[in-house]
């Protein structure tokens, strides 16, 4: 698969969406939660404030942006996977005091009106826009002056250090012949693939304030193989 080719990539999340939140917490032992949350905690959104998730894919970070921003504030989940989206609509109908609503469209190409939230939320999704440039540029584009945004996403290590052989290591031995038992060999072996053009965490922070962003921060997990963008516009 060609990494960060929209339609391809647009395939692949829609053919594993019925199993994306299960092989979620099964390849990282139920760590994406806790990564999510530390994000949140960085980012603090408070109660009324109006939030975004770009790349919400089932809505993870939706429901938790929608109780920390409730009563007053609402959030905006955006994803161009039909099956993605369609299964974080499904999840919101268990809690409907809360307000979030879903977009069906591309990130790159949102048509929403500019400074219009106060906080922007990515995860795992900026690996895989065609133009990871013109995604910060969207995020900053989307926020209030001022306002934070926080992206979260494999890091890409050093070749030849200890952290990219355990990345190595770890998608290559464990992630792929365990996806390749359920059928889904090609779409997990694209993780690596998609990380290779993935900018380094030092590049993300020149490009994001050669765009503009007043302050870009990168802060690891887990000993490297995560990495965490704070943006403040
Ligand atoms: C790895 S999933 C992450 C989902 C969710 N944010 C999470 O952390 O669980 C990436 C999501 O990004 C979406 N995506 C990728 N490129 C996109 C684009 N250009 N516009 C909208 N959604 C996109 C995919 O459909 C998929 O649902």
């Amino acid at each position: 698969m060609k990494p960060r080719d929209p339609k391809s990539v647009k395939k692949l999340f829609e053919s594993i969406s019925h199993k994306y939140d299960f092989l979620n917490d099964f390849f990282s032992f139920g760590l994406h939660r806790l990564w999510k949350k530390q994000l949140l905690s960085l980012l603090e959104p408070s109660s009324g404030q109006d939030w975004i998730d770009l790349c919400c894919g089932t809505g993870d970070l939706s429901f938790a942006l929608a109780k920390l921003v409730h009563p007053l504030g609402s959030v905006l989940g955006v994803d161009f996977s039909d099956s993605q989206i369609d299964h974080a609509r499904k999840r919101s109908f268990a809690d409907p005091s809360l307000s979030i609503s879903w977009l069906k469209q591309d990130v790159l190409n949102t048509g929403l009106p500019s400074a219009s939230f106060d906080g922007v939320i990515m995860a795992y999704g900026l690996r895989n826009l065609e133009d990871p440039e013109a995604g910060l540029k969207e995020i900053h584009r989307l926020l209030k002056p001022g306002s934070k945004a926080g992206v979260l996403d494999f890091n890409h290590p050093t070749e030849g250090s200890k952290t990219s052989y355990f990345q190595k290591f770890y998608l290559r031995r464990v992630v792929v012949p365990i996806a390749s038992l359920m059928g889904l060999r090609n779409e997990y072996a694209y993780l690596e693939e998609s990380l290779k053009s993935f900018p380094k965490g030092d590049i993300q922070k020149k490009i994001a304030m050669k765009i503009g962003f007043k302050e870009a921060r990168y802060q690891l997990l887990l000993g490297g193989q995560m990495g965490i963008l704070l943006l403040t516009a």
